[in-house]
């Protein structure tokens, strides 16, 4: 299993950081300990995470501020991706903000809160398909204006199904697609396939289950999963990381965590090698569809 590969032209490490969980609850606010959050960050770095996903609306503000804090100035190789096209409201309830001209605010405010002049990718974090049909065009067209500006170097694509992407592709470079995927969430494989046969890195949310709907308790009550890990001494989580890496080598992991330990965890996955039997044995976990209820939506 390669231990690397590509979001467009960049080689990075397939496992990276999703910074979501280092907010405070309902990714809402400062999280109860913010040092303990700038240690996971200073960790991750430190065992070669080099691939970190954020967003400005995680807090608001929050993560980007913990990210800068504690690993400005960053690291040459480290690779930032953000996402635009959301907002939060007084009370943490997510809101779309899905105009041109707001996501050209939300690139602004990523770039001020990380300290940056030039993000490496920018999602374009869809909120409602039907709604932006009329809009992709200009929607990314106001990243492709942002990246010749340069402002960003690439662009990639969230929460779009296999459709969406065919559209997008035919208006810009995509380089990677962000969609909820999991051993337990089978929802995106046209997505998946698609990022396969354009060659396009496919970053599965949620790769946990999500922590919205039980997260990995709900990993570790599958008889299949459980199976699986006590058969390789793993944990369900690292089984269900271990799955995502065997599942294609386009697949580059952002796990979130508010933990070293589990951190640590979610690392170690890399070196864990399942083979033909187990990967047709965890064909059988149950599959819980879509988690987005109560996410970030
Ligand atoms: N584009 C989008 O629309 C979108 C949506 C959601 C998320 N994202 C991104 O995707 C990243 C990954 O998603 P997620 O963080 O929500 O994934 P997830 O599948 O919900 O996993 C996170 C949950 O698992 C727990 N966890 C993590 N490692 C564990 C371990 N080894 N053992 C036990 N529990 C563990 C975390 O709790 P602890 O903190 O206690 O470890 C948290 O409750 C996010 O961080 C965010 O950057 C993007």
């Amino acid at each position: 299993m390669n231990k690397t590969s590509f979001l467009g032209d960049k080689p990075v490490n397939r496992i990276g950081f999703g910074a979501m969980q280092l907010a405070g609850p309902g990714v809402f606010g400062a999280p109860s300990d913010p040092e303990r959050a700038r240690a996971v960050l200073r960790r991750a770095v430190e065992l070669g995470v080099d691939h970190i996903d954020t967003s400005q609306f995680y807090g608001p503000n929050v993560v980007n501020e913990l990210i800068r804090e504690a690993l400005y100035p960053y690291p040459e190789h480290l690779k930032l991706v953000t996402k635009v096209g959301g907002r939060r409201d007084d009370a943490g309830g997510w809101l779309p903000a899905q105009s041109p001209a707001e996501l050209r605010v939300g690139v602004e405010d990523n770039l001020r809160t990380l300290q940056l002049e030039r993000i490496d990718l920018v999602n374009l974090r869809l909120f409602d398909e039907h709604d932006t049909e009329g809009r992709l065009a200009e929607q990314l067209g106001a990243l492709e204006d942002l990246r010749q500006e340069g402002k960003l170097d690439l662009i990639g694509i969230s929460n779009a199904s296999a459709d969406t992407l065919r559209r997008a592709l035919e208006l810009v470079d995509i380089a990677c697609v962000q969609n909820a995927y999991s051993v337990v969430n089978r929802a995106e494989e046209d997505g998946l396939a698609l990022c396969e046969e354009r060659d396009l890195a496919f970053v599965p949310f949620f790769p946990l289950g999500s922590a919205f709907a039980g997260g990995p308790r709900q990993l570790a009550a599958d008889p299949v999963i459980a199976e699986v890990a006590a058969r390789r001494q793993i944990t369900p989580s690292q089984t269900a990381l271990a799955w995502l890496l065997h599942r294609s080598e386009r697949i580059l992991l952002i796990p979130g965590t508010s933990s070293i330990q589990h951190l640590e965890e979610n690392i170690a996955a890399g070196d864990i090698e399942l083979d033909e039997q187990d990967m047709q044995r965890l064909e059988g976990a149950t599959r819980l569809g879509h988690p987005m209820a109560a996410a970030e939506h």
